[in-house]
């Protein structure tokens, strides 16, 4: 490989050690990291900073960054960071187990922020001064343009505001990478025309003024890729979903050929692609956030024609088979900005179909994605809010128990909201599809008991709503029950009373 992926002289007289380019680094730097998901994650100097890190603590000095990303990382970048205690601040999303448990014991300030805002409100400086960018390309081209890897997030408007940019190049990612990618940058404000998910606006490589670049440091390392877990509700929820679809075209509610489709994070939103891949639509096109396994074997067998999206977000054996396939696929891929991506306006104009996953929802709709018992953070909100407010159908979806049956994750009010009733239009766990559209509060109350509840919480929860209703209002609670049940689990690890 040598200089074959760095063709630029500018760039190749800044080829250094991870550990040389770490120490451009200080404590209490504001670090803008390219990355959505395992793709387009930098590798080494997420190591380097944690090692740095160390060395600091060793001596009861202190050394911490501010992380900005796109979205989760990898374990490979928020992992290390968070096991050396290297992050004081961390936005807008994450996954890591270690970095969650510090942000739930308040040692890390988690700003959770709809992904399509992070780049705007970078720009307006609501996050401060940007020190460093460190970003994952594949190849930098002879004019200094440069080809991301798997994903583009917010990578450049990181690099547009840091004073000090960082580049990895990994020689793993194919260069066959380059035209997948559309960076569009307009006044601000303004937005792409896009009225199609595979319309492309912009420029294919990222742009940086080769002053900035401080380091460049080669890379051969893999993504550490997505382990998704079949999950056995998920098969049925994938069944309601494409009858509702089957549904809803009879009734000319839908076309035959469907809008473009949404699809979230996780297990299950992975699992329903999987399934629609049997199911009797075709030409699919997706406007989308991350591009996860079940989406790119719709591309690669043709019945997927266009996918738009921040990220390919993969299981390792995909990423694998994507890396070899990429340039028989890679014209029905576009991967974006996420401001773009995400972009609420776009997903209202394009008709989208959001189906994002849930963590519990109540007898009313409303959605929690984000807090467990209330206070726990899973991830965050991501673009669920991007997408579920201004899709033309917002389809939730979750198992109606969690933790083997100990928990209803239909209860009688969330510990948490992050999606209101109004943007909840379609509910779906195992036992059934709830439509929601047209109803009032006490009509979705009893749809969703009997549609969505498993049948060991109906009774109870039809005793709560039954007794709620006596006392009266257009959405009857009984303030001193609704969090009961998550009370009860929370002291004895049971919802069943
Ligand atoms: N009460 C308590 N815990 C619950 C629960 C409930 N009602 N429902 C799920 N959980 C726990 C699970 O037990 C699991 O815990 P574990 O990590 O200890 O195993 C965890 O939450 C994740 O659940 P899982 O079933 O693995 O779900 P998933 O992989 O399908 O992810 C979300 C579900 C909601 C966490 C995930 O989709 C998410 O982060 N969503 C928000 C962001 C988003 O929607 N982005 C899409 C943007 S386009």
């Amino acid at each position: 490989m040598q200089n074959d992926r760095i063709r630029n002289l500018a760039f190749q007289k800044k080829v250094m050690s991870e550990d040389v380019a770490a120490s451009f680094i200080q404590h209490a730097d504001t670090v803008g990291m390219g990355g959505f998901g395992p793709g387009g994650s930098p590798k080494a100097l997420p190591r380097a900073i944690a090692a740095r890190a160390e060395k600091f603590h060793q001596k009861d000095e202190p050394f911490t960054i501010r992380l900005l990303t796109g979205a989760s990382t990898s374990p490979g970048l928020d992992g290390v960071l968070a096991r050396a205690k290297a992050i004081s601040c961390r936005l807008p999303y994450q996954g890591d187990i270690d970095l969650r448990a510090q942000a739930n014991l308040g040692e890390v300030a988690y700003v959770d922020t709809h992904l399509s805002r992070v780049a705007p409100w970078a720009r307006a400086g609501f996050y401060g001064k940007m020190n460093v960018a460190i970003i994952e390309a594949a190849l930098i081209k002879e004019d200094g343009g440069i080809v991301a890897t798997a994903a583009i997030g917010n990578a450049q408007t990181w690099l547009d505001l840091a004073d000090k940019v960082i580049i990895e190049v990994n020689s793993w990612c194919p260069t066959d990478l380059e035209g997948v990618h559309d960076i569009w940058r307009g006044p601000e404000g303004s937005l792409p025309n896009i009225s199609s998910p595979g319309q492309r606006t912009g420029d294919h490589l990222l742009r940086v003024s080769p002053d900035k670049v401080v380091a460049v440091v080669k890379t051969n390392e893999r993504d550490l890729n997505a382990i998704f877990r079949s999950v056995p509700d998920a098969v049925a929820i994938a069944g309601h979903i494409i009858e509702f679809f089957r549904h809803e075209v009879a009734y000319n509610r839908l076309p035959s050929v469907l809008p473009p489709l949404q699809s979230g994070v996780g297990n299950i939103a992975n699992a329903v692609m999987e399934a629609l891949a049997d199911a009797p639509f075709n030409d699919l096109t997706a406007y989308t956030e991350v591009i996860q396994d079940g989406m790119l074997d719709m591309v690669q067998s043709g019945k997927m024609r266009a996918v738009s999206g921040a990220a390919l977000y993969l299981s390792h054996d995909r990423a694998t088979r994507i890396n070899d396939d990429f340039a028989r696929v890679k014209n029905k891929l576009v991967i974006r900005p996420q401001e773009i991506s995400n972009n609420p306006a776009i997903a209202r104009r394009l008709n989208c179909i959001a189906m994002n996953a849930a963590i519990e929802a109540d007898i009313y709709g409303n959605v929690n994605s984000t807090r467990v018992m209330g206070s726990l953070v899973q991830n965050g909100i991501g673009g669920s809010g991007d997408f579920a407010r201004s899709a033309l159908i917002s389809m939730f979806m979750l198992p109606s128990t969690a933790k083997g049956g100990l928990i209803s994750s239909i209860v009688p009010m969330t510990s948490h909201v992050d999606h209101i009733n109004q943007d909840v239009q379609i509910l779906v766990t195992e036992q059934g599809l709830a439509d929601l559209r047209g109803l009032a509060a006490r009509q979705r109350a009893k749809v969703i008991i009997e549609t969505c509840a498993h049948p060991d919480f109906r009774p109870l929860l039809r005793d709560y709503y039954d007794r709620a209703e006596k006392a009266g209002g257009d959405t009857p609670h009984l303030l001193g029950e609704a969090l009961s049940w998550h009370k009860c689990f929370v002291e004895t690890g049971t919802m069943r009373q």
